[in-house]
């Protein structure tokens, strides 16, 4: 049985200190969430080392939001997986939207990052979804589809079992516009259809499948319900640490 997951996405939001009280106060509710359940946050990197020491005893697990796409050496300003290993991550964020349309995130560099980080040991939540344009145009599917084989074709059967997808409607993000149930299920199911042909189907069924776009307490529940929704990845309301755990208690 997959497992599931509602991860939150900090982005660059907080400061240190807030994101530290932020993180006490997710890990203090943690265990209202069910075995099953997996929490994860994702503070900016500066806050890692202290927001991993707040998490310590709890079962919440820490994620940066993006890694280098070289192991070490002369890239300045870049955080290497062997760094974000050493502060206690567990798992990277890869790949999201803001990245890749903000900061030249591609492909062929998003193949680099995941391979670093598997061999660092971290597991991966990789993001893919359309932008309205593409919506509109009818080439959701198409574009969830070729996104995810273009870095996972890359991959093994055995790396899947470090891998998570998080499907984010660009046009969902931080906008109140939540994809309904019906539309974040039918790119699910159709992401599942691409990991079955990509590798097969104890693969597909096996791999945790996020939803990501304006997710909040009031509408987690019926997305959650969907067969192919797996949790989420939240950004604005995992800011929230009630918000952040209402969400996870919505399965
Ligand atoms: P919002 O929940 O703020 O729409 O952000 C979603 C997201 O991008 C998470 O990675």
């Amino acid at each position: 049985m997959r497992k599931k997951i509602v991860a939150g996405n900090w982005k660059m939001n907080t400061t240190r200190p807030d994101g530290i009280e932020l993180a006490k106060a997710v890990a203090a509710r943690a265990a209202e969430v069910p075995a099953g359940v997996g929490l994860i946050i994702a503070p900016p990197f500066t806050h890692l080392c202290g927001c991993g020491k707040a998490l310590e005893g709890s079962k919440v697990e820490l994620s940066a939001q993006n890694c280098a796409d070289h192991a070490k050496g002369a890239y300045t300003g870049e955080i290497s997986v062997d760094m974000l290993k050493a502060v206690g991550c567990q798992w990277t964020i890869l790949g999201h939207s803001e990245r890749r349309q903000y900061y030249g995130e591609t492909d062929e560099k998003l193949v680099e990052k995941v391979k670093l980080a598997l061999e660092a040991g971290l597991g991966v939540i990789l993001c893919v979804g359309e932008n309205l344009a593409e919506r509109k145009a009818g080439k959701h599917l198409a574009i969830c589809a070729s996104q995810t084989e273009a870095v996972l074709k890359n991959f093994t059967a055995e790396d899947m079992k470090k891998i998570v997808i998080a499907y984010e409607p660009v046009w969902a993000i931080g906008t109140g516009e939540t994809a309904t149930p019906a539309q974040a299920e039918e790119i699910h199911a159709h992401i599942r259809k691409v990991l079955a042909g990509l590798f097969n189907q104890a693969v597909a069924d096996d791999t945790t499948i996020l939803y990501g776009g304006s997710c909040k307490p009031s509408n987690a529940k019926e997305l959650f319900a969907q067969p192919d929704i797996d949790g989420g990845l939240i950004g604005g309301a995992a800011l929230k640490a009630d918000d952040f755990i209402q969400i996870a208690l919505s399965f």
